[in-house]
């Protein structure tokens, strides 16, 4: 079992395209802190029916927080360790190597993982043979005094340095040779992989960030942009094909500026890239995340337009829709030109859908920054939005700055928004009621076993009666809406 945390003071859309098929949204009152929660316990059972499984193996259990990216590191977490002949645990209680994959993107994740590790202390107390691990980017973040911190812990890595882990944990796992900790040199892409999902999976096309955005912390703790080759994201699309894999989404931390630091005899940019895995037999669909609005060129509009399997969804951070802020910020464009960003991509993908990324309360943000952030979202009419309170984070440009907002104008703002966005989503969807959807089918849902589940081309979760298998496309008629979910008939049932 695996459980993954979105932190996000809301997520207004279906799912992410994490582990979609087990995604459930808990509201948590005024806080409106969204967590998204995703449990599979298929592995365990699957380690079970493994032709030389004994119940005296090593046991890994891993918790994961954090964006995609890191799930997809998860993957690869999982994959060395069973490469090492540890099974996974269905429970963190039956697990004797526990592993955190961390995020630090604001503050709860941290706060989060600090509970999660007082109940690894506890059961270290009484198990001392039970080997703690902390990976991602708060160990990174933290590395100067993560042992200090947090004695209890034998074994800590940056998401740079996963290659490694096998090592530790082989060796023990009880000593860290902290002159290895936590290095960006190293591409995870090739590492052996533990897939959580059959027919969708994540493909890895960069690593780190050249961006300088004043609040983000990612940069620091995932190091400079390193594109992957083209010829081996192709090939590793094509090896997912091959096994079944029918939905991709190509990740990176600044996904469409991929390609510029490749040498230059490869040197190409992320259109191309799309239209190379369009190429791919047997992949129906292609998304990516997450793109930065500066990199949005020509070519990429083109290909998404041009490209049958690339799907009609782009996730465009806006963060905010002041200028000045948005300055403030070194996001390096203008409200002006997010909003002629969209127009362009709408007219070249006409059933489009957007979905955003929005921090309320950056230090110096004004009620009237924070309208025209309103202003956008009114305009756009995204399909869905992730929503944050501006949160500091230690090293970053912004948390060094004056006139931070008070607590209690974010969480006011943040309301508001909210039932903007809320709104609007609502409205897109109500639009798709009477229309034929496709639908990948991903399993039973969640709320009610009697329908199937699965996601439109737009990203959308379809709750639907039906009798698709999971991995199948159906052709889905919409009838009902809310502002996350759409309900509907398999087109064949209708007709009958
Ligand atoms: N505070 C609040 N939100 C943040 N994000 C990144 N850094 C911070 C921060 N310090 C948000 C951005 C980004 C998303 C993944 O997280 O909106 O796009
Ligand atoms: Fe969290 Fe950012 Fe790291 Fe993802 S890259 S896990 S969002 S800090």
């Amino acid at each position: 079992m695996t459980v993954l945390y979105l932190e996000a003071e809301t997520a207004i859309e279906g799912d992410r395209p994490m582990d979609v098929r087990d995604v459930r949204v808990r509201r948590q009152g005024m806080d409106r802190h969204a967590t998204i929660l995703s449990e599979s316990g298929d592995a365990a059972t699957e380690d079970e029916a493994r032709p030389g499984y004994a119940s005296a193996m090593r046991r890994y259990y891993v918790t994961t927080f954090g964006c995609q990216m890191n799930a997809h590191d998860s993957e690869r977490i999982k994959g060395m360790l069973e490469s090492l002949g540890i099974g996974e645990a269905a429970a963190p209680e039956e697990a004797d190597v526990l592993v955190f994959n961390t995020c630090t993107i604001r503050e709860k994740p941290d706060t989060r993982l600090a509970a999660y590790l007082g109940d690894a202390a506890a059961r270290k107390r009484r198990e001392p043979d039970v080997v703690v691990a902390v990976g991602g980017c708060y160990a990174e973040a933290q590395r100067e005094v993560i042992f200090e911190r947090y004695p209890f812990v034998d074994v800590a890595f940056g998401p740079g340095s996963i290659p490694h882990l096998g090592e530790w944990i082989e060796a023990g796992g009880h000593a860290v040779p902290r002159g290895r900790f936590g290095t960006h040199e190293t591409f995870a892409a090739t590492l052996p992989m533990h897939r959580e999902r059959r027919f969708s999976a994540w493909v890895q096309v960069s690593m780190g960030c050249n961006s300088k955005c004043a609040y983000c912390i990612v940069p620091a703790v995932r190091g400079r942009e390193q594109s992957r080759r083209p010829g081996e994201i192709v090939a590793e699309l094509e090896a997912l094909a091959r096994d079944g894999v029918k939905e991709v989404t190509l990740l990176g931390q600044n996904v469409n500026s991929w390609g510029r630091d490749l040498a230059p005899g490869i040197r190409t940019e992320f259109g191309e890239l799309l239209r190379g895995c369009d190429a791919v037999e047997g992949i129906e669909r292609i998304r990516f995340t997450s793109p930065h609005p500066k990199d949005f060129r020509d070519p990429v509009i083109a290909a998404i337009a041009e490209c049958a399997t690339v799907c009609e969804h782009v996730h465009l951070p806006l963060q905010s829709g002041s200028t000045r802020i948005l300055k403030a910020m070194r996001r390096t464009y203008s409200r002006e030109r997010y909003l002629s960003l969209v127009e362009r991509l709408r007219s070249a993908v006409p059933d489009l859908a957007l979905g955003t990324d929005i921090i309320v309360g950056f230090p110096g943000e004004t009620e009237r920054d924070f309208e025209q952030t309103l202003e956008v979202v009114e305009e756009v009419e995204f399909d869905s939005a992730f929503t944050f309170v501006y949160s500091p984070r230690a090293g970053t440009e912004a948390a060094a700055m004056p006139d931070q907002v008070p607590e209690d104008v974010k969480r006011e703002r943040m309301e508001r928004l909210v039932a903007l966005v809320q709104r609007g989503a609502a409205a897109r969807n109500a639009d798709r009621v009477g229309r034929l959807e496709d639908v990948l089918v991903e399993g039973p849902s969640r709320t009610d076993p009697t329908l199937l589940r699965g996601r439109t081309r737009r990203n959308t979760t379809v709750n639907f009666t039906g009798t698709a298998a999971a991995g199948e496309l159906a052709r889905v008629k919409i009838e009902g809406s809310t502002s996350t979910t759409l309900r509907g008939r398999e087109a064949s049932l209708v007709a009958a």
